[in-house]
């Protein structure tokens, strides 16, 4: 399906985000695709291709990567040898006139305890269900950090930034999002602290501007970048006033000049969606997301989640956005800005099946449109 607007190719300009020069208004959306070497978090030769297929894109951003072991789940960045590898791929991008970030991450209570690391947040409250990523294992209680726990994970994240440094990333997002550790902090329904690191909003943001800071150090701030979804439920999450949280760490966020902050929305206006009893609906919790939460931020805002080339156009022409960040769309499309460029169908047909499969099948074996 074409999905043009005709608003003259608004998503070809470049743009600059702090420190970086995209030369188009499309970046590739962290995605997690399983293809790292199961037993060491290597990166290989096959997520060398994936990425190079995708160098049109005016920014790259990773899958998520863990500052701890994870084995035969994500890829992690805890040693040289892994940087090294990283490496390659980081070279094969720029070779080819692209920019990479790396998303850093902690998974914090969606840890499995078998793959290397056990599960900790800052409260002992667990995910009901099964981790589906991971032989359907039960998710486990985690163990509640202290404060000596927490500032040691501030400074695992500033060696897997010092890493990622060594690898020549252009820069590192922290993952903010989705219910990993960071999120966990964020958001009351995982935060029943009643130290500096819980209750209210600037005590649940520390832990996130602690890490902000060390990332800072290591890249610079035009270079650093944080991930959002302030009103997503995935891994349980909730909090009861997402914009008030936002509020403040915007305010927080605009001190330190980033060079973006990705906002994922969760959920477009799917008001018939159930919610769990006590809980508002995303949707009604920051209604028209993007035009409201841009009213509190003046930095640049990347948007993302269910995002049409239209509506894409739309939020890029009335300055909600200065870029777009597609997920499926990049993984069916590896040369999404070429396509609009040329005014090509679009595939939007991604194959679930394969999204955290193994091997080569759905992950580097989706067509490029042929100018010839
Ligand atoms: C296969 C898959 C893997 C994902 N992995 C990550 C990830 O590692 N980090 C992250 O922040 N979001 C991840 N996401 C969320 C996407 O970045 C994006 O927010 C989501 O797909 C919605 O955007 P879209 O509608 O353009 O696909 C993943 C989504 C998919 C479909």
């Amino acid at each position: 399906m074409n999905q043009q607007t005709g608003l003259n190719k608004i998503l070809s300009t470049p743009v600059q985000l702090g420190d970086l020069k995209l030369k188009n208004r499309f970046i590739q959306a962290p995605l997690t695709r399983l293809r790292s070497d199961l037993d060491t978090g290597l990166a290989n030769d096959l997520m060398n291709t994936y990425y190079s297929q995708r160098t049109s894109f005016g920014l790259q951003i990773t899958e998520t990567v863990m500052t701890h072991q994870m084995k035969g789940y994500f890829p992690y960045l805890t040693n040289e040898q892994q940087s090294q590898q990283w490496k390659k791929i980081v070279d094969s991008v720029h070779e080819q006139g692209g920019l990479i970030c790396l998303q850093i991450s902690h998974g914090g209570r969606t840890n499995i305890s078998s793959m290397g690391s056990p599960p900790v947040s800052p409260s002992p409250i667990k995910i009901n269900g099964k981790n589906k990523f991971t032989n359907n294992e039960c998710y486990e209680t985690p163990k509640e950090l202290n404060i000596e726990q927490i500032k040691q994970i501030v400074n695992d994240f500033q060696q897997s930034a010092i890493l990622a440094k060594q690898s020549g990333f252009d820069a590192i997002q922290l993952h903010a999002a989705n219910g990993f550790l960071v999120d966990q902090f964020l958001r009351e329904s995982s935060n029943l602290r009643t130290d500096e690191y819980g209750g209210s909003i600037p005590n649940r943001c520390r832990f996130c501007l602690e890490i902000i800071d060390v990332l800072i150090s290591v890249f610079g701030s035009g270079r650093v970048s944080i991930r959002f979804s302030p009103v997503g439920r995935y891994n349980q999450m909730y909090d009861s006033d997402p914009l008030a949280l936002m509020k403040y760490i915007f305010i927080e966020l605009e001190k330190r000049n980033l060079s973006f902050v990705e906002l994922r929305r969760f959920g477009k206006f799917d008001l018939s969606a159930p919610v769990e009893e006590g809980q508002a609906h995303p949707e009604l919790q920051i209604p028209n997301f993007f035009q409201t939460l841009r009213q509190y931020y003046s930095g640049n805002i990347v948007a993302n989640d269910g995002i049409t080339i239209k509506e894409a156009e739309s939020l890029v022409n009335d300055k909600t956005a200065e870029a777009i960040s597609f997920g499926k769309l990049s993984i069916s499309n590896p040369d999404l800005p070429i396509r609009y460029d040329y005014d090509q169908e679009i595939n939007n047909m991604a194959d679930h099946h394969t999204f955290y499969s193994q091997g080569p099948q759905g992950y580097i074996d989706y067509p490029k449109y042929d100018r010839l």
